[in-house]
């Protein structure tokens, strides 16, 4: 760890140079600002975007303590914004309607498209006015559940516009996830595509989202629009399609004989976006609303394996996505930038969309997977932009590595400064490839650290400012108040770990869990009354730099995605043969957690391969092909207190074949242990 703790790369001086923050010493006082007079430096901020109302009264108004009565933040209360219109018409009527807002490039290279900010904003006012005329008011909830295309950005900016709530589902999700999801927000209209290619695999979309209706109506919300955008007809299809027309698996369902996508359809519900679109006009009234009233919810995962509907305002998150999107990327007029997450999590809602549309950047909106159709393609499409700023996650730089450096040098990436990544912690060696290899050892990394609660970075490097360490996310951003805990809620100053917890609240943070303050309470601010619990746990080196070190609570983090050990848990107690399910998180050299399910049968059932396929495939059909376990045990028992408790560290020990248990002699039967250790599977 020392040799980590000491090894430091300060911000490249090109980037310093005409940095907005290009010190440690602007970071500091800036910093200190943001915390003693957090209404001042956040109402300097306001003053840089549109308000139709300024605010009435207190900018901030909040209380963090709930042994003193209920937990609420409130900013900017009173005042009246939008953020469609600080998105598109601002930067419109400021004469740059003829900028680029996003290049599109799709799975397949050959398919690529762009879109201004004025073609987006007469987009957006089609798609408002269809939704309106079909009854989408103010505070109504749609959701979308769509691919990375610009009909996207153009649907939730859509909803946006009317004063609605988007609810965006990711595509990876499966059809009871959506479900679940649009039931939660009350969602009564759906927008979606037919279908997608990823690499060479077909996800047929429509044909989820048909199945999620159905699942809705079954239990008593009537969906009644789904909007469908026709994306299969303007697609290049992989070449395995044309070669094997009559072998490929998907043709005998999805597609006629002239390789035209089908989709089943239903003329009640469904219409066709192109149509819909067509005839709507392209001017749309904005619709004015609170600062506080709600923009979106989005679904992450909770401990109790029901997810949790974060719920996110207007004016808040607008000032937070675009600051933090201004400071922890330096954006400059000019710059490409490309971050390659996908809209459907909050990284993409943040740093797709809302963060650089604010700050009325160009960026690349990519469809793909980095290893589609060659491990290049992330770099090949950064040569192609000239982009200057990239943002990915630890798992792609993982994959991408494991390929070496010719793919990467290939391509000339010299216009890259910052290098941006955000999921999970870094691993050091990944951080000083991506450094070394990727930014030719001259951009600034910035390892980024926030949650979908908090709506954008709260801890993280400054490129132009702070000295980085591969693996530390360094500093809080302006306005957070970082404080480590004990276990008993006295503070651990200086150098030490514990629990990473803020102290007052960030205009980009949650307001809520939609339908369940109470949880929202018990979540985030029970443990430790007055303070905001981010679930991680942090260590503080000598320098002061902070270094996640992970969840502390019952969630896996695969791949960048959280998940809960009860959702997985849930999801295996669904197959027929199975007692009991105990689900532990292992390390992966790419995904950096995977998932090790132990399993207890029924009487009589058998731990055949047809019985772990079967599981497999209701994990991957309750949640979504992301959460599929890598590692399924039989366990003839599970290591349980008697209280019945299951104890997870046992588990985790086993998962890696650690021999080193700890205290397990409150264990009803602590011999299942050693049953479970020698019995562990190797390899997936
Ligand atoms: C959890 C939040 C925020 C966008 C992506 C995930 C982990 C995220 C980092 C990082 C260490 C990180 C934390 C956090 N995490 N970024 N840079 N270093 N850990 O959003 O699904 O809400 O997950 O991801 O554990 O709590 P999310």
């Amino acid at each position: 760890m020392a040799s980590c703790d000491d090894q430091v790369f300060n911000p490249p001086e090109n980037v310093s140079k005409k940095a907005h923050c290009s010190s440690m010493e602007q970071y500091k006082e800036m910093h200190a600002r943001s915390i003693k007079y957090p209404e001042a430096f956040w109402g300097d901020i306001a003053k840089e975007f549109y308000f139709d109302q300024p605010v009435p009264g207190k900018f901030l108004d909040y209380n963090f303590d709930v042994s003193k009565g209920p937990v609420y933040v409130k900013w900017l209360e009173g005042g009246r914004t939008n953020i469609c219109y600080n998105c598109l018409d601002k930067h419109v009527l400021a004469g740059k309607g003829d900028q680029i807002a996003f290049y599109w490039e799709g799975n397949d290279p050959a398919d690529t498209d762009s879109v201004t900010f004025s073609e987006l904003l007469s987009d957006v006012c089609r798609v408002g006015n269809y939704l309106q005329s079909h009854g989408v008011n103010k505070g109504d909830t749609v959701a979308i559940y769509m691919p990375m295309i610009k009909e996207l950005v153009v649907a939730m900016l859509a909803v946006a516009r009317i004063g609605a709530v988007h609810n965006i589902v990711f595509g990876g999700y499966s059809s009871d996830s959506l479900a679940e999801r649009m039931l939660d927000s009350s969602a009564s209209v759906l927008i979606c595509a037919d279908g997608v290619w990823r690499a060479n695999k077909l996800v047929h979309l429509k044909e989820i989202a048909d199945e999620a209706l159905s699942l809705c109506r079954q239990r008593g919300l009537d969906v009644r629009l789904s909007l469908v955008v026709q994306h299969m007809a303007r697609v290049t299809h992989p070449p395995s399609l044309h070669d094997a027309i009559n072998g490929h698996p998907a043709k005998k369902t999805h597609f006629d004989d002239k390789l035209n996508y089908k989709v089943s359809w239903n003329s009640s519900v469904d219409v066709w976006w192109e149509e819909a679109v067509s005839s709507a006009s392209d001017q749309c009234p904005v619709v004015w609303v609170d600062a506080e009233d709600p923009l979106f919810i989005l679904y992450t995962s909770g401990s109790t394996g029901k997810p949790k509907g974060v719920l996110h305002t207007v004016g808040g998150y607008m000032l937070y996505s675009a600051t933090t999107f201004k400071y922890s990327f330096d954006y400059h007029p000019g710059d490409v930038y490309f971050c390659t997450a996908d809209i459907g999590w909050i990284t993409g809602h943040s740093y797709v969309t809302y963060g650089p549309l604010l700050n009325g950047a160009t960026s690349v909106l990519f469809e793909g997977v980095p290893t589609y159709p060659h491990t290049g393609r992330f770099w090949e499409i950064i040569q192609k932009y000239k982009v200057s700023k990239f943002y990915t996650a630890p798992t792609a730089i993982r994959t991408l590595m494991k390929f070496g450096d010719d793919p990467v040098k290939k391509y000339d990436l010299s216009s890259l400064t910052v290098l941006g990544t955000v999921g999970e912690p870094i691993n050091p060696e990944a951080w000083l490839w991506y450094h070394r290899v990727v930014g030719g050892g001259n951009a600034a990394v910035v390892d980024t650290f926030w949650q979908t609660e908090t709506g954008g970075h709260v801890i993280t490097p400054l490129p132009g400012a702070t000295p980085t360490k591969p693996g530390s996310a360094c500093f809080p951003f302006f306005g957070i108040s970082v404080c480590l805990l004990d276990e008993s809620g006295e503070e651990v100053l200086g150098e030490g770990e514990g629990y990473l917890v803020f102290r007052q609240p960030w205009p980009g943070m949650m307001r809520t869990i939609y339908k369940n303050h109470q949880r929202f309470q018990t979540t985030y601010f029970q443990k430790f009354p007055g303070y905001y619990c981010t679930g991680d746990g942090a260590r503080r080196d000598k320098d002061g730099y902070i270094w996640v070190t992970g969840r502390i609570d019952d969630m896996l983090n695969v791949s960048g995605h959280l998940l809960s050990t009860a959702q997985v848990e849930s999801a295996l107690l669904e197959v027929e043969q199975v007692a009991e399910a105990a689900v532990v998180a292992r390390p992966h050299p790419v995904k950096g957690e995977c998932l090790h399910c132990f399993v207890t049968l029924k009487e009589g059932g058998k731990f055949t391969d047809a019985l772990v396929t079967d599981m497999k495939n209701k994990v991957r059909g309750k949640i979504g092909p992301f959460a599929q376990p890598d590692y399924l045990q039989l366990a003839p028992g599970l290591p349980k207190t008697r209280s019945g408790k299951i104890m997870r560290r046992v588990l985790r020990k086993i998962a890696v074949g650690d021999r080193d248990f700890g205290d397990i002699s409150t264990l009803a039967d602590p011999s299942v242990v050693e049953i479970l250790f020698q019995h562990r599977p190797a390899n997936a």
